[in-house]
């Protein structure tokens, strides 16, 4: 093993130990000391170092919570004392129930107890040892868990290193924020995949996800609220434990309450159920749990539960209504949402009047149809989502739901991009509604490249109506970017219809790429352009055609077709070439003579001396002035010079030009390119 400098050694400690307490004032404590850029110059030289010396990688660095990570599975592990679940309760006299039962118990008059909100997330074991963070386990059948530490070191508010060099197990909760589910919700939409019906799912989804940086680009956070054994570290009661807890450096809920009977439980409950939707996650209860941990002993627990705690829920969030008609959403993508008009209801501090339906199959199997009586839940407290039909009160006039067989905004055709998906989308990749996000992938850097249009100035761009389809971005005037408002000023226009000028003349696969046909990537689309050389050759290309070409399979090949038969296209493909988009290439390199040098004599018939020099080029072959045993093959054409006799010296082998275009022809169609294409894109 190689020497390393003490210095360095005590640079990388000590950048640890500064970023996990930045971490701490930042995501725990809500209160940072310092800028996140100066956050990120730590972060930064830290990975250096980490890089530079691998040997001082620790599975507790700061620089492992990223992810980047693809796990292959989880592996099980036991509990070390097993992880109980509680008994729920949903009414006051329950509650009253519980206190008295331990009143009794305990034999003491009065109880006191500790209110906890009930996190809607996912229970997890941390265990810690000597102060740096070890494993992480999900609840499992409360006997063995998953192993999910990868997964929960992403997690920034669980702690990598605690405050306090100590041996220790915690539990607690890893929950999905509010914002970060509805975004996460929105985004699967669009892509057409199912949603998650609530937070809970959302989180235990996210931690079961075998690639990391997915997981750290999911923003979780947490909760703790128990320490296993407490005695150990000379704790009496939950309340203790909680503080407790705190110094170690956890995130622990600034809401629980020391009560010092059942009935100011009971007014924590009663405030807590109006005040959830302050939070910016999910609670669907009050947990209470008896506070002295003698008291708790003294109870016991049964194989599922403590005697000593009970969650206390909120009442389910429902209100009755009525579907009035089902209207379609059209995404970005496509996917085509069907959204229940509701009769306006109060549910849980708003009016309803909308639901997502999600798809066609969940209609399906909640037998929702329009005129029906349901019931309307908000999940995750959030999204208003019908729970249930009430068929019971059906008259006979109500219409079953049926999948439009067109797109409600273009006329298009409907279908699915594969079997398993369960989203309808609008297939015409021309569709309005998915303009912004045609545009978006048009100017990208992979495509055309217009650095200056945003996705903002997308949108205004659209939403004004002078973008109608992606050819118009070359045909804006200053005149009319001037109208789009404020923020838009001279120097913002000039500069922007600059690079929309410079954007005509980028290379034949940029634009392809950019067209946004489906299943065409920036590879596909790269050897389409030097297969095709214009975009009118590849507009005319027959099915057959597309399909013999190497790399492109009969799906892709159907895709072009169908893209380029769209009547929307081709008067695009006119609006582009009109405005002056470079829309061919002359002849593309097809690379079929690579690797093989050339020499000409002679006069050929089908060629100037120029072309034939060029075409070979373009073929991928060298091409020689001088005959020389490097020469793989001499073209003879009529009245050869010396070069002939030198060739024949040599035994360099010659051809004619007839030889040679069978040669070439040979050549050309084992790389599955069609020759008489080729021949025709060369003459232009
Ligand atoms: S105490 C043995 N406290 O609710 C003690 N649980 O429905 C058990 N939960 O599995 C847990 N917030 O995942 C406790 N403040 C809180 C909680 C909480 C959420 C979850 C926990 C538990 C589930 C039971």
């Amino acid at each position: 093993m190689r020497e390393i400098p003490k210095e360095i050694i005590e640079e990388v400690e000590k950048l640890r130990e500064e970023i996990e307490y930045h971490n701490y004032r930042y995501y725990v404590l809500n209160d940072p000391v310092i800028t996140d850029e100066e956050f990120d110059k730590l972060m930064k030289r830290l990975i250096e170092l980490e890089k530079k010396y691998p040997e001082l990688v620790t599975p507790d660095s700061p620089t492992q919570r990223v992810g980047g990570r693809v796990l292959e599975g989880f592996k099980t592990e036991r509990h070390t004392v097993p992880m109980l679940s509680l008994d729920n309760t949903y009414s006051e006299e329950e509650i009253l129930e519980f206190d008295k039962r331990i009143r009794k118990t305990l034999q003491e008059a009065e109880v006191e107890y500790v209110a906890e909100l009930k996190i809607d997330g996912v229970s997890i074991a941390l265990r810690y040892e000597e102060g740096r963070f070890k494993m992480a386990l999900t609840r499992g059948d409360g006997l063995e868990g998953e192993d999910v530490s990868e997964n929960v070191k992403t997690v920034r508010s669980v702690p990598l290193r605690l405050r306090k060099p100590l041996t220790v197990e915690v539990r607690g909760e890893i929950y999905m924020p509010v914002d970060e589910f509805r975004r996460i919700n929105e985004e699967r939409q669009e892509e057409g995949l199912p949603l998650f019906a609530n937070p809970r799912n959302a989180a235990a989804g996210t931690l079961r996800q075998l690639d990391t940086s997915e997981v750290a680009s999911r923003k979780l956070d947490s909760f703790i609220y128990y320490v296993v054994e407490p005695e150990k570290y000379g704790l009496k009661s939950q309340w203790e434990a909680l503080e407790f807890l705190k110094e170690l450096g956890f995130k622990v809920n600034p809401h629980s309450r020391l009560c010092r009977n059942i009935q100011e439980v009971v007014d924590y409950w009663n405030e807590w159920k109006e005040r959830k939707k302050e939070l910016d996650y999910w609670v669907d209860g009050v947990v209470v749990k008896v506070n002295g941990f003698d008291s708790q002993r003294v109870l016991g627990e049964t194989s599922k539960a403590p005697r000593w705690a009970i969650a206390f829920k909120f009442p389910a969030e429902q209100a009755r209504t009525r579907v009035i008609d089902v209207t379609i959403q059209v995404g970005r993508t496509g996917v085509l949402t069907p959204v229940a008009e509701l009769e306006p209801v109060q549910l849980a501090g708003t009016v309803v009047k909308r639901a997502s339906l999600h798809n066609f199959d969940y209609i399906k199997e909640k037998d929702i149809r329009i005129g029906d009586h349901v019931f309307v839940e908000k999940a995750g407290g959030i999204i208003p989502q019908i729970v249930k039909s009430i068929p019971e009160l059906r008259t006979g006039v109500e219409r079953e739901i049926e999948p439009p067989e067109s797109c409600p905004v273009c006329g298009g055709k409907v279908g699915k991009l594969s079997p398993e998906e369960v989203a309808i989308r609008c297939l015409n990749p021309h569709c309005p509604a998915k303009l912004k996000r045609a545009l978006k992938t048009f100017v990208s850097r992979d495509a055309l490249d217009v650095e200056g249009l945003g996705e903002k100035f997308i949108e205004k761009l659209v939403d004004s109506g002078l973008v109608k389809d992606m050819a118009d971005i070359f045909y804006l005037t200053p005149f009319e970017l001037a109208q789009l408002g404020p923020g838009v000023g001279q120097r913002t226009i000039a500069k922007l219809l600059q690079e929309i000028e410079e954007a005509k003349s980028r290379p034949l696969y940029k634009l392809i790429a950019g067209l946004g046909i489906p299943m065409v990537g920036q590879k596909i689309a790269k050897t389409l352009a030097e297969h095709f050389g214009s975009l009118d050759a590849l507009a005319n290309a027959s099915y057959e055609t597309l399909q013999d070409i190497e790399g492109i399979g009969p799906e892709v090949a159907r895709s072009i077709v169908e893209y380029f038969r769209n009547p929307k296209t081709r008067e695009i493909l006119e609006k582009l070439k009109k405005a002056g988009v470079k829309t061919e290439e002359k002849v593309t390199k097809y690379d079929v003579l690579r690797g093989l040098t050339f020499a000409v004599t002679g006069t050929l018939r089908r060629f100037t001396r120029e072309e034939i020099l060029e075409f070979l080029e373009k073929m991928g072959a060298k091409v020689v002035d001088n005959v020389s045993r490097n020469v793989d093959y001499l073209i003879v054409g009529e009245n050869p010079g010396s070069k002939l006799e030198k060739a024949k010296a040599l035994r360099v082998k010659t051809m004619s030009e007839d030889e040679f275009l069978h040669f070439l022809k040979d050549r050309v169609e084992k790389k599955g390119y069609d020759f008489e294409e080729l021949m025709r894109s060369w003459k232009g």
